[in-house]
């Protein structure tokens, strides 16, 4: 029997990207972001500017995705949104403008994890593999870097974490430090390609169990740039890919040797890997080499995936839905929401 086609709107707005898309049942129809240039002004994002310019995209970045899908209002089945984790003042902005929608159209409203989202991006309708279960999700953006045990749908465990920056703040800050714009990541991992990784080496930072440490890496970076301009003023300038390339094998490599021992400990050779930082090409390929070399399946998202957006939403509240795991309007946007 043919399966009838059920349409979500997912609306995205916990960080500095306001995203809305439409998904009929798996598949994605639209997928629109508005990226806050504000920011890179300010070397980051500055909550209270992210959530006023949310407040000014929601209704011309809805209106594009259902436009773009051809997809009317009165024919949604669904609401999807993301009701945490992230920076409060912006969740409030999706959140309400969820509820209202949801109320008006007296359509279902369903809740997403944000973090459960990028993993079970994978899951949508595209040309590339859909993982099974067990797996080992890894999440690495600019707000997290997580490992986590992904037995079904929802069930998520988290069993590493980092004890203070997240791999993409690192990366970020480390930019600031050479001088590179906001966001640095894909900045060095531009330069890496034309850098030596070995170039310069810098410590792994120490932490127990399957946990990760990265702020004194940067403060290593600091210090070591600092001695090295003393003695030669042109010392960024003249080794810049090199830095970006042994700074990037660094910070891969700390949470590589954390995906290793997972892997082993959970007996789980099959690695999902999900958020911002899942766009570098050094973490990419160095995980993609470990397929034939220890046996592993490894899930890179489509470049489109990688860094927020509202398509990942619209995944989840489909699965959702299917479960009838309906949300209400009494759920509040959670910063710190956990799994
Ligand atoms: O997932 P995301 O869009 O937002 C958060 O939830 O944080 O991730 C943004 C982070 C930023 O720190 C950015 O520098 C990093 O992802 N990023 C990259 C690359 N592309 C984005 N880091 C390293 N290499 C990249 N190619
Ligand atoms: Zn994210």
């Amino acid at each position: 029997m043919k399966q009838k086609s059920c349409y979500i709107l997912a609306i995205e707005s916990s960080c500095d990207d306001t995203a809305a898309a439409i998904l009929r049942n798996d598949e994605v129809l639209s997928n629109i972001i508005a990226t806050q240039d504000i920011h890179k002004s300010y070397g980051g994002v500055v909550p209270e500017l992210a959530s006023r310019a949310h407040q000014q995209n929601i209704i011309p970045v809805v209106d594009q995705a259902l436009k773009k899908a051809g997809v009317y209002k009165k024919e949604l089945n669904a609401i999807a949104y993301t009701r945490g984790p992230g920076l409060l003042g912006s969740l409030l902005v999706g959140t309400s403008f969820a509820k209202s929608l949801s109320m008006g159209l007296q359509i279902p409203l369903i809740d997403v994890n944000h973090m459960q989202a990028h993993l079970l991006a994978h899951f949508i309708k595209d040309e590339n593999p859909i993982p099974e279960f067990p797996f080992l999700g890894v999440t690495v953006s600019g707000g997290h870097t997580q490992l986590v045990l992904v037995k079904d749908y929802f069930d998520f465990e988290l069993i590493g974490t980092t004890l203070d920056d997240a791999i993409g703040e690192a990366f970020d800050k480390c930019g600031k430090i050479l001088g590179l714009g906001y966001p640095a990541g894909p900045i060095i991992d531009k330069n890496a390609q034309n850098g030596n990784p070995l170039a310069f080496s810098f410590p792994i930072p120490k932490a127990p169990g399957l946990n990760v440490s990265y702020s004194g890496f940067k403060t290593n970076v600091i210090n070591f740039i600092h001695k090295n301009t003393q003695k030669d003023a042109h010392f960024l300038d003249s080794n810049l890919n090199d830095l970006c390339a042994s700074i990037q094998h660094t910070l891969i490599e700390i949470i590589y040797q954390k995906i290793e021992k997972a892997v082993d400990l959970y007996q789980v050779p099959r690695i999902v890997l999900g958020g911002g930082v899942s766009a570098n090409s050094g973490l990419r390929n160095k995980l993609k080499n470990k397929e034939s070399e220890k046996s592993w399946e490894v899930f890179l998202p489509p470049f489109a995936l990688t860094t927020d957006n509202a398509a990942m939403i619209g995944i989840v509240g489909y699965l959702k839905y299917l479960q009838k795991d309906y949300g209400s309007i009494k759920e509040a946007a959670s910063a710190r929401l956990k799994f």
